[in-house]
């Protein structure tokens, strides 16, 4: 899928309710899948990411039924999850694979799990290796990349694992794993990464033991769980307003979770008129609309380093904002943006510098100079988030930007291209 963006000659105004947040709603499902009873999940994120593991679910025995905007899943109860027939197919989403590895390693059957062209190139040691330690058995591909095969071993022995980086994939895994082991799992990160599986298993009836640790033998109970507005995907719109002049936009509902909440911090900073209303917390998540009026070239800023677990899914769009913004922006500490969907750094540095931008690049950062934008080819090179930040900043670039490798918008955000035309930017898709 090709995207192709002009110029917009009109403002953003409008309302939006992003789609519901990604990382929320594959822990809704497998915890839903691992618990007795019937859950109601509301505002799921219908994408292909989600999608794959709801259909991962179904395979280890988990019942899906749609009712209204809510979903019902019928759980497998206390060691009910059912041998899948074949392996497990991830798609493009490492969320769903590392996660789903934490709960296989301990039961008492095999399994595979396997992904698309991006996933099988992602790094599966950082969770293998502490799984490893817990007593599982799993192999991977060449270089520790996907497939995973996983031989169950339900006497898995809990671990205090300190994680090198600060992941809540890892994190998430391994806490998994620890509710099929023996003993207390704890993990330790170096900064803290998003914390919506240690907010929603007390939901689910766990009892945390500490912050980041659960107890093995906890079993999960149905629970309602209500799925906020994705601030990963609202973050295309604060952006393309802060940038488009005139731009006026109240995005709904949106995910504030203190350790999601980087983008927030970090467009403020620069001089956003961004601003958060009524404030409310549901099962653990705070929710608020978030206004953002256009107001003038914003300042480039250093962005802090503690920050960046915080923000790391919204950096390639900051990327996009700094390309407009005064001055320098810049970024360090992220080299984990190197093993995401794709090279995040490689990808939008490339991509920028074919319209104009002018940066440096570094092993863990860039060094980004605001300036014009002008027209030109910008390969998303399959990587969602690196496509929709083109297409943003393509809002604002002298001449249409044609944006490659777009396919992908669909793991996250299959509506993207209908909500920026509806609330007044420039695309159009082409097959
Ligand atoms: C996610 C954690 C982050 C993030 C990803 C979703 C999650 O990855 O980039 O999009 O849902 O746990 P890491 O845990 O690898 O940092």
């Amino acid at each position: 899928m090709i995207l192709k963006t002009r110029p917009t000659a009109s403002p953003l105004r409008g309302e939006l309710t992003p789609p519901g947040d990604k990382s929320i709603s594959h822990r809704a499902l497998i915890f839903s899948c691992l618990a007795s009873g019937v859950s109601r999940v509301e505002g799921l994120l219908d994408s292909e990411d989600v999608n794959a593991t709801a259909r991962a679910c179904q395979q280890l025995g988990m019942k899906l039924r749609e009712d209204g905007d809510a979903v019902l899943l019928t759980g497998t109860g206390a060691n009910g999850l059912a041998a899948p027939g074949g392996p497990l197919d991830m798609g493009n989403s490492g969320t769903a694979m590392r996660l789903l590895a934490g709960v296989l390693a301990g039961q008492p059957f095999d399994s595979v799990l396997i992904g698309d062209e991006s996933l099988s190139k992602r790094p599966m040691n950082r969770i293998v290796k502490p799984l490893q330690q817990m007593g599982a058995h799993i192999e991977t591909g060449q270089g520790g990349t996907p497939p995973l095969t996983i031989q169950g071993n339900p006497a898995l022995r809990g671990i205090e694992y300190d994680s090198p980086i600060a992941s809540a994939q890892v994190k998430s895994c391994l806490l998994l794993a620890g509710l099929f082991a023996s003993g207390q799992t704890r993990v330790n990160e170096p900064l803290r990464s998003r914390d919506h599986t240690e907010q929603m298993l007390p939901a689910f009836g766990v009892d945390l033991a500490g912050e980041c640790a659960v107890n093995g033998g906890s079993r999960l109970r149905a629970a309602e769980v209500t799925v906020p507005a994705d601030i990963s995907s609202a973050a295309f719109f604060l952006v393309a307003a802060a940038i488009v002049p005139g731009s006026d936009l109240l995005l709904r509902r949106v995910g504030l979770n203190q350790t999601r909440d980087g983008i927030v911090q970090v467009m403020q900073s620069m001089g956003a008129d961004l601003t958060i209303h009524d404030v409310r917390h549901v099962g653990g998540e705070k929710f608020a609309d978030l206004r953002i009026r256009h107001a003038g070239r914003l300042r480039g800023v250093d962005i802090p380093e503690a920050l960046v677990p915080s923000l790391i899914d919204e950096l390639p769009v900051l990327f996009a904002l700094a390309a407009v913004s005064e001055g320098v922006t810049r970024l360090r500490g992220a080299a984990e943006l190197r093993v995401k969907e794709s090279d995040r750094l490689a990808v939008m540095a490339r991509g920028l510098e074919n319209l104009g931008v002018r940066l440096t690049e570094f092993p863990d950062g860039m060094d980004v100079t605001g300036g014009a934008v002008h027209g030109g080819v910008a390969d998303g090179a399959g990587d969602h988030r690196c496509a929709m930040s083109f297409c943003v900043l393509g809002q604002v670039a002298s001449d249409p930007v044609t944006v490659t490798g777009a396919e992908n918008i669909n793991t996250s955000y299959p509506g993207f291209m209908a909500d920026l035309q509806r609330l007044g930017g420039e695309v159009t898709v082409h097959e």
